[in-house]
């Protein structure tokens, strides 16, 4: 067998041996907004050093842990805490958790980041919903020989975010009187900020935020056929737009601020996915 399809399948069969199957959604938690699985009911917890194949988280602000629980209905599978390419993985290690998810049969994915706003009509504190990304400079996580067993080639991306979840979550805020935006999310490999030609670069080509994040994931999830919806808080606003330097400390405070809200609304669009 594959070595990347055994280590889908070891990780799967570790997770179903823990928290059993049946999963419903899968959430990636991004930085300082872990806090989603704290009302979830039947909490079950495995560390990511008690899965095979799972590398080490190395950021701050990310705790390495897979939960389950049931959240408005649904049993959710959520990572808190995910590998980002910065901290010197193989971009299939990055990607490894969402086809361990597809693996378990899970076919929604919600996936989550702190991210840099680069529309001026953005505030920190902001939730956005990412409509489509910009994923020029970094690398693919599908290139290599094609896995057929998981998707074909040449994936479309005309849909990498699902409209029909991009609207559910859109009515789901303004049932919550949640404000919120909607853009387009450029992904950079980091792990230094952007600098200020970088930004003024990204925003002319059409993007409204930036992180490091969460695009590796999407491809993959697209790649097996998976419906995903994106959602950034914008924790800063991302460099020149903002003249102060910017921190990591202030990014983890700026999405613990707005996690009551966060929490609140991703709960609310679980509950109403089909
Ligand atoms: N740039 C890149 N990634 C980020 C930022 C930023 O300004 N804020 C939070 N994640």
């Amino acid at each position: 067998m594959n070595g990347i399809l055994k280590k889908i399948d070891d990780a799967a069969k570790c997770i179903e041996e823990k928290f059993g199957s049946g999963f419903n959604v899968a959430v990636i938690l991004g930085s300082g907004l872990g806090k989603l699985m704290d009302e979830a009911q039947d909490l079950k917890l495995l560390d990511y050093s008690d899965i095979p194949g799972f590398p080490m988280t190395t950021a701050k602000g990310h705790a390495g842990q897979m939960i389950t629980g049931k959240l408005g209905g649904r049993r959710i599978l959520a990572m808190k805490g995910r590998f980002h390419y910065y901290e010197g993985h193989d971009i299939s290690d990055v990607i490894l958790p969402v086809r361990v998810f597809r693996k378990l049969g899970i076919d929604t994915l919600i996936a989550t980041n702190a991210a840099g706003g680069i529309n001026k009509t953005f505030r920190a504190g902001d939730l956005m919903v990412i409509r489509d990304h910009i994923s020029f400079f970094a690398p693919s996580p599908l290139r290599g020989a094609n896995l057929d067993e998981l998707g074909q080639r040449f994936p479309d991306m005309t849909e990498a975010y699902s409209k029909r979840l991009i609207q559910l979550a859109l009515q789901s805020a303004r049932d919550l009187e949640i404000q919120v935006r909607e853009g387009v999310y450029a992904f950079l490999k980091g792990p230094m900020y952007e600098t200020p030609a970088e930004i003024k670069a990204l925003g002319i080509m059409g993007a409204d935020a930036v992180g490091m994040s969460t695009v590796p994931e999407v491809i993959t999830a697209r790649h097996m056929g998976m419906e995903v919806l994106g959602i950034s808080c914008i924790t800063n606003m991302a460099a020149g737009i903002s003249e102060e330097p910017l921190n990591h400390e202030e990014v983890l405070t700026a999405a613990r601020r707005t996690e009551k809200d966060f929490s609140r609304l991703i709960a609310e669009i679980i509950r109403r996915i089909e």
